[in-house]
């Protein structure tokens, strides 16, 4: 009885103090790019200036824009806080070591190759060739810093927390905008998920052992989106959110997919953490009950906006001049039509490391190898 008591006290030092990551790699779109574009906009290779370069975004806890699309921390800052390492360095601004890791995300990326779209007649004047595969390139291209030999890596990477997502908002918007159908966005699904379920099994096969597939958001909740495609029939809307149904059995689709994909890598290799990082239910849960969570303003409108119902304005966005941000950014769910404020994005982030939003909590797959160490030797 006491060995167990014990180990239960023990269980919540072990996550964050004799913690077994000391790296992160991450992978994605401006849910977690920390100064990637902002990067490519200095490379000329934007084809302007960049919002996220702009007060008010990093008005919170940066006090200056970083090039993350949010007033302050993204889930991935939360993360690499909880294992006491330093925030992530996005990969084309850093000059210097990547010994804890390294951030590859590219605001406005597709998970889905460009040749996808060009092939189908949605190619877009503003795309970056910044994909998920060539995220994976950028990483192949650093891992000689990180280890050399196979047994290196593996010894460097056991360390490692991979996160690969969030992908689908921009395959989805930049179709949308190139006045493809609901049915044809639906059909890229497949081909999306495939894409995400290659590139994990590529970390798997470079020596990952715990990663986090990260789901798609309610799509038909993003303020943007309301606003971008509003519905004169009122049967469109889900009564008790608000949000857009059609599109949001989209992501409900990607995400019953994703779940497929995880599950047959879960059995493939047996021997990797794989964990499902949720978005749709977190953000679902924000919209339908904001005051459990201290969003005490409209839960669909955007914190920084130019108007509008949904106080969202393509024209007039946030980080443009004259547009300015609410007085208490903690008190919404979005920040700009699109992102999320730091304060949902930290619920979203604890949720991932402790549970409920993600169905092998984080803390928890990177101490079950420790705790059961922790028991030989208490024994
Ligand atoms: C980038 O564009 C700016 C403005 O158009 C120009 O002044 C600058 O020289 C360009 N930089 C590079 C590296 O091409
Ligand atoms: C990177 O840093 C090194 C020294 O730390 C310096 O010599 C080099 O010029 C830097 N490269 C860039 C692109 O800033
Ligand atoms: C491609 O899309 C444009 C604009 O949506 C349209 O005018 C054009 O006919 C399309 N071409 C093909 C080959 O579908
Ligand atoms: C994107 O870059 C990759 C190399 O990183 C290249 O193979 C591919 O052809 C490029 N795609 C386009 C559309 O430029």
């Amino acid at each position: 009885m006491k060995l167990v008591f014990l180990l239960l006290l023990s269980l919540p030092c072990l996550g964050l103090g004799n913690t077994q990551i000391s790296s992160i790699f991450s992978f994605g779109n401006s849910y977690t790019d920390t100064g990637n574009l902002l990067a490519l906009g200095s490379m000329n290779q934007t084809q302007g200036p960049v919002v996220s370069d702009f007060p008010p975004y990093g008005m919170n806890f940066f006090h200056e824009p970083t090039g993350r699309f949010c007033d302050g921390r993204l889930i991935i800052d939360f993360i690499a806080q909880a294992f006491n390492l330093p925030l992530l360095p996005p990969y084309l601004a850093h000059n210097g070591s990547y010994q804890n890791g390294a951030n590859f995300a590219v605001s406005g990326t597709t998970g889905l190759d460009l040749s996808f779209f060009v092939e189908r007649n949605a190619s877009n004047p503003f795309f970056l060739n910044t994909t998920l595969d060539v995220q994976l390139e950028w990483f192949m291209e650093l891992k000689p810093q990180l280890c050399t030999s196979f047994e290196d890596c593996r010894i460097f990477f056991r360390k490692s927390l991979f996160i690969v997502g969030e992908f689908g908002i921009n395959d989805f918007s930049v179709a949308f905008m190139a006045g493809k159908t609901l049915a044809e966005v639906r059909s890229y699904v497949p081909y999306l998920v495939k894409t995400i379920e290659k590139a994990v099994e590529k970390l798997i096969k470079e020596g990952a052992l715990t990663i986090v597939v990260s789901e798609n958001v309610p799509f038909g909740c993003l303020p943007s989106v309301l606003s971008l495609y509003p519905s004169s029939n009122e049967k469109d809307y889900d009564p008790q959110t608000g949000c857009l149904i059609k599109y949001n059995e989209l992501s409900l689709y990607q995400n019953k997919l994703l779940r497929k994909a995880v599950t047959w890598l879960r059995w493939r290799y047996p021997h990797v953490r794989l964990i499902i990082g949720e978005y749709y239910r977190p953000m679902t849960e924000f919209v339908k009950y904001p005051k459990q969570f201290g969003f005490t303003e409209t839960p669909l409108q955007v914190c920084c906006g130019g108007g509008g119902q949904y106080n969202f304005n393509i024209i007039q966005g946030c980080g443009m001049p004259g547009v300015n941000a609410c007085q208490n950014p903690s008190t919404y769910v979005y920040w700009d039509g699109p992102h999320l404020t730091e304060a949902a994005y930290h619920y979203i982030a604890d949720g991932w490391l402790r549970g409920p939003y993600a169905d092998l909590p984080i803390l928890t797959a990177v101490t079950d190898i420790s705790q059961s160490q922790q028991m030989w030797s208490n024994m």
